[in-house]
């Protein structure tokens, strides 16, 4: 597993406490190149992957940053190789299993967001079992969107919403987005803030496409594999430096 970084432990010093992002959401890009780069399979960049997002999680528990959403896999990933899905799949639950004991120890309350009926059975019952676990820690929420579709979520709101209305349990002129939210995988969590893409690819791919209406977006070339500290400061550095108007004037 990863070593323990030394550096930037705590959060650094020309960062302000007060205006960290309350939620941070990540869109985890680049494995494959990384691991190409180095004339290795991709899935050793699925791997090393692995390690980055686990420094992030104890980082914003380091930094004070309540909550972390990832992009795990997406529902278009399916359509990648077959041996790589079934890699993924075996590896989120290799992991898990893994990395639950720990969780739970450091307060995580973990979450899955994304079409998780599709998933493997066994890889299911880790995620029912971590968020089982979890559902009463206190610490840092961390969500992760397993099999996850912006547009498949929306969808599936809606679908939820019609049955309501048909049964009679509620009116077309009560919807509203506070109504919607609700029926949201995501329903609970405060929308991002800040949305890290590694990579470079200038594009949401699909990702929280409603919660992320007003984040922040930070994009750097960095692959995710080597996406650490040093990087998630330099993110922070400059979200605290945008102004965010929601549409307002100062
Ligand atoms: C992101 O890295 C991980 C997942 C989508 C599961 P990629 O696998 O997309 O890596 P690239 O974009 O091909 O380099
Ligand atoms: C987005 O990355 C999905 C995840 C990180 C899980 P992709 O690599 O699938 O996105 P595209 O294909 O470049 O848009
Ligand atoms: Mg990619």
């Amino acid at each position: 597993m990863s070593v323990e970084p030394v550096t930037l432990q705590q959060l650094p010093t020309d960062l302000n406490r007060n205006l960290l992002p309350q939620h941070v959401a990540v869109i985890m890009d680049g494995n494959g190149r990384w691991a190409k780069n180095r004339a290795k399979p991709r899935i050793i960049g699925h791997q090393k992957g692995v390690d980055a997002l686990k420094d992030l999680l104890r980082c914003c528990k380091d930094w004070g940053i309540p909550a972390l959403t990832a992009y795990a896999f997406s529902t278009e990933n399916w359509g990648r190789p077959h041996s790589e899905v079934q890699f993924l799949m075996t590896l989120f639950e290799r992991v898990l299993r893994r990395e639950l004991q720990e969780m739970k120890q450091e307060n995580v309350k973990i979450r899955f967001v994304g079409n998780l009926l599709d998933l493997p059975n066994s890889l299911r019952q880790e995620i029912d079992r971590s968020m089982e676990d979890t559902k009463n820690n206190q610490g840092i929420q961390f969500t992760v969107a397993t099999n996850y579709g912006g547009r498949h979520e929306i969808i599936q709101a809606c679908q939820a919403i019609a049955t309501k209305v048909e049964q009679g349990y509620l009116k077309v002129a009560e919807i509203n987005e506070e109504i919607f939210e609700q029926h949201l995988y995501t329903q609970g969590i405060p929308h991002p803030d800040l949305l890290i893409r590694t990579s470079g690819e200038m594009r949401i791919s699909n990702f929280l496409l409603w919660q992320m209406a007003y984040a922040e977006i930070y994009v750097t070339t960095t692959l995710w594999p080597d996406f650490d500290r040093v990087e998630f400061h330099k993110a922070l550095a400059t979200y605290q430096r945008r102004e965010r108007r929601f549409g307002k004037v100062k």
